[in-house]
């Protein structure tokens, strides 16, 4: 018999109590000494919830991670208390990873319907997420914002090609092209080096209760063999993974759960899908922060490389998306010659068609315009060094009585493997560990780098 459920959740529950009867407390004179003194109204109910059984779940619930801090200072700070703030806290977190750890169907046990969907868990289909609100502008109106962006002469953002379901569909159909070399070189080293990346995670934060927040999952195609190995990394030190798809499009979340769980990873990892864009980071990193373990951000598949402020980004990533100890893995796309031409995988025709792709939104049909799409290397359009940029542009775009001319549909950076080193180090990243893949096409050759990346 698993006698887990009754066990978690009882050590804060007995030492709030403890406290609480030292003081000479009730649920009402705790609500207002707190009040009084710090001005934070903790609801009756609430706290009733952490004292006694739920009649759904049959346990005490605990405070959230803001409020346990405030409770434990004031309480543990009442004369006639013997209880520390930190003997408090810790039975608050010993609770929270129990219950984590109890939330994990058994492979012996028949998987009755959980009681309530907590934070993480997978069931019948269902998941976890945080919807980012104030994307309405991007999601009901991105006509509306292409509009504005032509009309102002201003470059498409590359995001634009993912926005859509016929954006969705694209990115899949790319990835299923073998000529895509690119990508079948990033899959292949997540899967060759899995067990390796895993093992530096582990090593670099020395912890095993991971966070793995992947910024732009696609069809998750990477990150499932990574959180195989990252997760059987985990659970020999009996650590929990979680695992975050942050995307700009619900259909690529639901895609890379889908290639995730597809395995036998959906009894051993928790998931919770964040749909909000990038530049939300910083509101949204609140979402991952919600337990003490370490981040491991992965921005793979040359994402970076679409930015037109790569460098920026990667600032921004450290300032306000990861805290010290977190890890970040990077994967891009390097030149080995500043010179060379077109660089191998998918052909001219397929490139321009998904960069024409934003466009389609607006009616506009891709073969009246396939002969005015011009595809050129370009140098400084990024402010790291010795960047060579692929720039899509058409010439001229006409449809609905409209006629725009020079439109930029895409950039795609490839970066000098030296320069990103010093950028990377200047930003103030530390290199962990670095692997790299040769992708090699006809006539030319490129590097396809992954990073792991350390915030000191
Ligand atoms: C080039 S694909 C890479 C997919 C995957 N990481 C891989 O390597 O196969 C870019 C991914 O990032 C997402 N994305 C692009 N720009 C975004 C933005 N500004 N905010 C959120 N997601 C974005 C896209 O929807 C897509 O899933």
């Amino acid at each position: 018999m698993n006698d887990r459920p009754e066990r978690s959740a009882q050590e804060f529950k007995d030492l709030f109590e403890r406290c609480l009867g030292e003081a000479g407390l009730t649920t009402r004179t705790l609500r207002l000494g707190v009040l009084a003194d710090t001005k934070q109204d903790l609801p009756e109910n609430s706290i009733d919830s952490w004292r006694r059984p739920h009649t759904t779940t049959g346990q005490p619930s605990l405070p959230r991670e803001e409020t346990v801090g405030v409770l434990a200072r004031w309480l543990c700070a009442r004369d006639a208390v013997t209880v520390t703030e930190e003997e408090l806290l810790a039975a608050w977190r010993a609770d929270k990873d129990a219950r984590a750890a109890s939330r994990k169907p058994r492979a012996d046990e028949p998987s009755g319907p959980p009681a309530r969907l907590g934070r993480g868990e997978f069931y019948e289909g269902i998941i976890d997420a945080s919807i980012y609100l104030g994307m309405d502008h991007l999601l009901g109106r991105v006509d509306h914002r292409l509009r504005e962006l032509l009309n102002t002469g201003q470059p498409i953002p590359t995001y634009f090609m993912y926005l859509t379901h016929r954006g969705y569909l694209n990115w899949v159909a790319r990835t299923e092209d073998p000529q895509y070399s690119y990508h079948r070189a990033g899959v292949e080293l997540c899967e060759s080096k899995g067990a390796e990346i895993a093992a530096a995670i582990l090593a670099a934060t020395g912890r095993a209760d991971v966070d793995f927040v992947s910024l732009g999952p696609g069809t998750g195609a990477k990150d499932r063999p990574l959180l195989e190995s990252l997760s059987a990394a985990a659970g020999r030190v009996a650590g929990t993974v979680y695992y975050y798809p942050y995307d700009i499009n619900p259909a690529m979340i639901v895609h890379a759960i889908q290639t995730v769980l597809g395995g036998d990873l959906a009894s051993k990892m928790l998931v919770k899908g964040i749909i909000a864009p990038f530049d939300s980071l910083g509101l949204f990193s609140h979402v991952y922060k919600d337990r003490a373990g370490p981040n491991v951000l992965g921005l793979l598949g040359n994402t970076l490389g679409n930015m037109s402020d790569d460098y920026g980004f990667l600032e921004t990533l450290l300032a306000s998306g990861m805290w010290p100890g977190d890890l970040l893995l990077l994967e891009v796309r390097c030149h080995v010659d500043e010179d060379a031409g077109q660089g191998p995988g998918l052909g001219e025709e397929t490139k321009k068609r998904l960069n024409f792709g934003p466009l389609e939104i607006l009616g506009a049909a891709y073969e009246d315009h396939r002969d005015l799409i011009t595809v050129r290397r370009e140098h400084s359009r990024s402010v790291i060094p010795g960047t060579v940029t692929t720039v899509t542009r058409c010439e001229r775009v006409q449809c609905g009585g409209m006629t725009w001319r020079d439109v930029r549909l895409c950039y795609v950076h490839e970066y000098s493997e030296a320069d990103l080193d010093d950028a990377l180090a200047e930003i103030g990243y530390t290199t962990v560990a670095k692997l790299h893949a040769g992708v090699r096409g006809a006539d030319s050759e490129r590097v396809v780098l992954l990073y792991l990346l350390q915030k000191p």
